[in-house]
């Protein structure tokens, strides 16, 4: 047996199941986002319109964004040049990490390269700080919590979705004088449905345990500020640990925690993720900050949204798409079959010039397999007709079944 024969197999395997990702090459425009380029293999290119970027709310092509990360790299250069330790932490860092902490009414923040580096470094080290520390993590949280989750080497045990009375039953099942801590998040993204962020609260409080919720899909999107689920439901004092992305809604790259001052400085001298690696660039900071303090002040950008998602929904549910609706920008069709995903993925990019990534097992459960559309304020009437259109000819075209799921 090769090498190479074992990587032919693995691959093979892929294929076979409709999995194998074929990552479509665009070039963004700035300033007209989401009109964008596809460049395919053979060097010919067509005009795109993406709707599945996580780039919410347009923040990567906002002037106070880009202006900021101009200055900066003119100010500082490129690179940070090191760790935060040595010699990678400047004012863009600590001024970005004070803006987030503000953002969160908490005491500190800490910035990691991304959200998932955030997860994995602080729930795998959260066990050396408090000896026996129990986990409860819900069975649809995002691979980065699972992975820390796993590696860390503690107990864990797993709820099923959003089901606070399994949690309780968990809970009641361990010594009452274990530390613990229950890991959530606010809006799961592949359904677009909401944690149970309260009753988790609650819950936490009755049994003394610490809560960590992933607000990655929330922050810059819902609460008066920009602070997620947790503030738009006044929650967010109950929440021991925040982690949210700079890279979703914020438009730019980075991930962050918050909490207590003397959690982050445990987090920050203890997480491998955090100290053995560069630290963000000085302009991706700067911009990250511009962004954060824009979208503390503005809330056309999330009121618009809002409204977005909601046509799009109205429009899709009307011509009876099977999409999932719990009332937040996510938008999924489901199609059910990994094949017929891609098929569907396929044509609408060839046949319209619409980009929209197929979402297969294991994103989701076998069976669930979907289209998954993010409309963002940038996505205007026209954008919306077209995709519209196309959604209804295609499901046409391909007899797929009109009846509804509702929430
Ligand atoms: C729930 C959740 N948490 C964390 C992440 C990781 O975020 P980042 O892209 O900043 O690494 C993602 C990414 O999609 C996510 O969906």
């Amino acid at each position: 047996m090769t090498y190479t024969a074992r990587l032919d197999q693995a691959l093979n395997r892929l294929h076979e199941e409709g999995r194998y990702r074929t990552f479509i090459d665009i070039e963004r425009k700035q300033g007209h986002f989401p009109h964008a380029t596809w460049r395919r293999a053979d060097g010919s290119e067509s005009p795109i319109t993406v709707w599945c970027g996580n780039d919410y709310l347009g923040m990567g092509q906002h002037p106070s964004v880009m202006t900021a990360m101009h200055e900066a790299i003119d100010a500082t250069g490129a690179g940070s040049g090191g760790t935060r330790n040595i010699s990678g932490t400047t004012l863009y860092h600590k001024r970005l990490e004070a803006e987030l902490a503000d953002l969160h009414g908490k005491e500190a923040a800490l910035l990691f390269t991304s959200a998932y580096i955030a997860n994995d470094a602080t729930l795998s080290t959260l066990p050396k700080l408090f000896p026996g520390l129990i986990i409860y993590s819900d069975t649809l949280n995002h691979a980065s919590m699972i992975e820390g989750v796993r590696r860390n080497g503690g107990a864990k045990r797993i709820f099923r979705h959003n089901d606070v009375a399994h949690l309780r039953e968990l809970i009641e099942a361990d010594d009452p004088a274990a530390p613990k801590l229950i890991a959530f998040e606010s809006i799961y993204s592949m359904d677009g449905d909401f944690g149970p962020i309260e009753a988790i609260c609650d819950l936490a409080d009755e049994f003394d345990a610490l809560t960590y919720i992933d607000e990655v899909h929330a922050v810059g999107m819902y609460g008066p500020r920009g602070a997620g689920v947790a503030e738009r439901d006044r929650l967010m004092h109950r929440l021991d640990i925040i982690n949210g992305t700079l890279a979703k809604a914020y438009g730019v790259m980075g991930g962050y925690i918050a909490a207590s001052a003397k959690m982050c400085d445990a987090i920050r001298s203890y997480a491998p993720g955090f100290i053995f690696t560069t630290s963000l660039p000085p302009a991706v900071a700067a911009g990250a900050a511009a962004s954060v303090a824009h979208l503390k002040r503005d809330t056309t950008l999330r009121d618009l949204h809002q409204e977005r998602a909601s046509i799009l929904k109205t429009r899709l549910k009307a011509m009876g798409l099977p999409i999932i609706d719990h009332g937040s920008h996510i938008v999924p069709v489901i199609v059910g079959d990994p094949v017929h995903t891609k098929r569907l993925s396929d044509m609408l990019l060839e046949g319209y010039g619409i980009y929209v990534q197929p979402i297969n097992f294991p994103t989701v459960p076998r069976g669930t397999e979907r289209l998954r559309f993010t409309p963002a304020p940038v996505h205007g009437p026209g954008e919306m007709d077209r995709l519209v259109r196309a959604m209804d000819e295609l499901w046409s075209h391909c007899a797929l079944n009109r009846a509804e799921l509702s929430a």
